[in-house]
């Protein structure tokens, strides 16, 4: 299977067999373009997808020593992202696909960061409880099976990654890209220097973000000694990098707690056979480090290059879905900015 994504800022390619082997997995990523604006700008974002997409797509044949003749079929990310940047990747898989008679499987982007997870050793087993928490998502997802699921919870405002990029920022920190670079000042942090409080919410497995991101900022105004009007964007030039680095980590604890208590509250109701952690915000080492230590059953990572925006995720999802569903008609595939994943539920 040939993957291809391109819905936000990371213009990849990808073959990979069975759904569980990534033979090549080439990502480009946009962040050094972005970071001059502070954030991913879609225009921007759409014309360096168009730019690249075919050489990452010759890279990925390349680095896989095969040619076209070894493909069997192509799989697309065309939901949720950005339209600008979604149309690139939908273009080019459809062309390639009428091109080279191959069957086109477009998939859910956020479905897909789950099969990161198929993507490593064991595969997880059904029934199995997701943690999808990425730059657009926190989402608690009970599979029955390969495109059979259930929404257990969400955020009711900002994602997880959301709030890491939010925090960054006013922490004077990179973004995008803000959740590693709270990661990296964490490191030399104290986690136990704050103490931020995990929302209470009326459905046990929904989260809330926006909160958190508040008392953070509260608490930083506290420390600098200014009010609730003083310029956010002017406060980490007051702190010290001793103080900023105990933010950090006292954040990034508490927003770990906070996805990891809801998981573990789904786990002990519904019993699943495997837990796996998907999006952006999977590939964080304290989230991980605390998960594990909380589950009474083992649990296995992927790989940071398969938590963050990829197209192996994609083309092994496409390897599940082409087992169960007719291909997609290449003239005819849409590009949707927005929907849910549990409205795409399959089987
Ligand atoms: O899944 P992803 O690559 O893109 C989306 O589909 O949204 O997730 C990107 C998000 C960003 O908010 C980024 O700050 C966050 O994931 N992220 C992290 C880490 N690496 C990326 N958050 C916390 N710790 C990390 N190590
Ligand atoms: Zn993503």
């Amino acid at each position: 299977m040939l993957g291809i994504e391109t819905s936000c800022d990371e213009t990849s390619a990808a073959i990979v067999e069975d759904g569980s082997r990534v033979i090549s997995n080439v990502i480009h990523s946009q962040i050094d373009i972005h970071t001059a604006y502070g954030g991913v700008v879609p225009e921007v974002a759409a014309r360096s997808h168009l730019e690249v997409i075919l050489p990452v797509i010759d890279e990925a044949f390349s680095r896989a020593k095969m040619t076209w003749d070894d493909i069997d079929a192509i799989a697309v990310t065309h939901t949720p992202g950005l339209i600008g940047s979604l149309m690139v990747g939908v273009m080019t898989a459809r062309t390639l696909a009428v091109l080279h008679n191959k069957p086109l499987y477009p998939v859910h982007h956020v479905e897909g960061h789950v099969y990161a997870n198929f993507l490593i050793e064991p595969q997880p087993a059904f029934p199995m409880l997701a943690l999808i928490a990425s730059g657009l998502h926190a989402n608690l997802v009970l599979f029955q099976d390969h495109g059979k699921y259930e929404l257990l919870g969400q955020t009711q405002d900002d994602a997880a990654g959301e709030a890491f990029d939010k925090v960054a920022r006013v922490l004077g920190l990179p973004s995008p890209g803000g959740g590693l670079a709270i990661a990296k000042s964490a490191e030399h942090g104290d986690p136990h220097r704050y103490t931020f409080p995990i929302a209470k919410m009326k459905n046990p497995y929904d989260f809330s973000f926006s909160g958190l991101k508040t008392a953070v900022l509260r608490a930083i105004q506290a420390e600098c000694g200014k009010s609730h009007d003083f310029p956010s964007t002017k406060l980490a030039e007051l702190l010290s990098e001793q103080q900023r680095n105990d933010f950090a980590a006292s954040f990034q604890y508490t927003a770990a707690r906070t996805l990891v208590e809801k998981t573990l509250k789904a786990y002990t109701a519904h019993q699943p056979q495997s837990v796996v952690i998907a999006g952006g915000v999977a590939a964080n080492q304290e989230l991980r480090r605390q998960l594990k230590a909380a589950l009474p059953r083992p649990i296995e990572y992927a790989p940071m290059e398969l938590c963050t925006d990829n197209a192996a995720m994609i083309a092994s999802l496409g390897c599940y879905v082409a087992r169960y569903k007719q291909p997609a008609d290449p003239y005819d595939v849409e590009v949707i900015p927005s929907l849910s994943m549990t409205k795409t539920a399959w089987r």
